[in-house]
């Protein structure tokens, strides 16, 4: 068990870019350094966060019949493995599967990560890679025969990524499962305007201080001079985008630094940090579709519009 740095050189500053472009935008990746990660936690148990105990409740019913579907000795992939906590209860389902890969920018917890699984499951071939998933890297070919290659991309991580962005990354997946490769994907689905905003601005105020912590991370990471108390958090519902949209609103008219750079913010303009984009079904058959992979199941719950996809490479056919 090791942990490899596979990250590419990032060919340009999206800090930077971000903020001269209309609207100023923040790159997403930027809330989850160790603080953001912990407030996402705490996000994941308010009252208001409906995803992740909704895409829980999905996962313990259908497991089982997805387990079998896979096959014996899976290799799983997982972009984003974060704490690992449904890696854990994947693996558990799963008929003896030979490796785990974990990709995760934070090396911290990767390695708790990967170091707790090992020791948990010792007949696992666990290899953990340090990359910002979102951008190009390389995935170690397996080293022992494996069943097939299963990405396990849950959480409607995929929901940050505007479409086409989302269709690339889940085209590079493809090429990593190989022939004969699974994908099973969690997304959320569009719901009532009230319960979307709420689950991104929740009454005590978790969402909030996890927003605002992406400008303490560049305070401390890149030198810039951002006022904690001179922006407020706002979720806004993009009916047209079908999204949800974390902002971070000046509250004054301000000029802020960010290394040799400095930017001029209006009172009111807001700073857009992060999308959550709310999936119909049809909106995402047609992603998977243009990035290669074809549907196999689609499990979904009674009453809440989530969905895990299982899907399928379709060149196996
Ligand atoms: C972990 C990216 C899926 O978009 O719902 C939660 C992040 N942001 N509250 C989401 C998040 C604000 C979350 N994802």
């Amino acid at each position: 068990m090791s942990v490899v740095a596979r990250q590419l050189a990032r060919d340009e500053d999206d800090v930077i870019a971000g903020l001269r472009s209309h609207p100023k935008r923040l790159p997403c990746r930027l809330l989850y350094d160790a603080i953001g990660a912990e407030l996402f936690e705490r996000i994941t148990q308010t009252d208001a966060y409906y995803p992740t105990r909704t895409e829980q409740a999905l996962l313990d019913a259908y497991l089982p019949a997805i387990a079998r579907e896979v096959g014996p000795r899976a290799r799983v992939i997982e972009p984003g493995s974060g704490a690992g906590i449904k890696t854990r209860r994947l693996l558990a389902k799963l008929d003896h599967p030979a490796s785990y890969v974990a990709i995760d920018v934070s090396r911290e917890q990767l390695e708790h990560t990967a170091t707790r699984l090992h020791q948990e499951q010792p007949d696992l071939e666990v290899e953990a890679i340090a990359a910002d998933f979102t951008r190009a890297f390389t995935l170690p070919a397996p080293r022992s025969t494996v069943g097939r290659s299963l990405v396990f991309f849950p959480g409607s991580t995929i929901g940050n990524f505007e479409p086409f962005d989302a269709v690339a990354f889940l085209r590079r997946f493809q090429r990593f499962a190989g022939p004969r490769g699974l994908l099973l994907l969690g997304a959320d689905g569009t719901r009532e305007r009230d319960v979307l905003v709420r689950a991104y601005d929740d009454e005590q105020g978790v969402t909030a201080a996890f927003n605002t912590n992406l400008l303490a991370h560049l305070n401390r990471a890149r030198g810039a001079n951002f006022d904690l108390t001179a922006f407020d958090h706002r979720a806004v519902w993009n009916e047209l985008r079908s999204r949800v949209e974390m902002h971070l609103v000046s509250r004054r008219a301000q000029t802020v630094r960010v290394g040799n750079e400095s930017f001029e913010l209006a009172a009111g303009e807001p700073l857009v940090t992060e999308y959550a984009y709310k999936h119909t079904a049809l909106a995402l058959r047609s992603i998977l579709a243009a990035a290669g992979w074809r549907v196999r199941e689609v499990y979904t719950g009674a009453v809440h519009p989530m969905r895990l996809w299982l899907c399928e490479s379709a060149s196996t056919r």
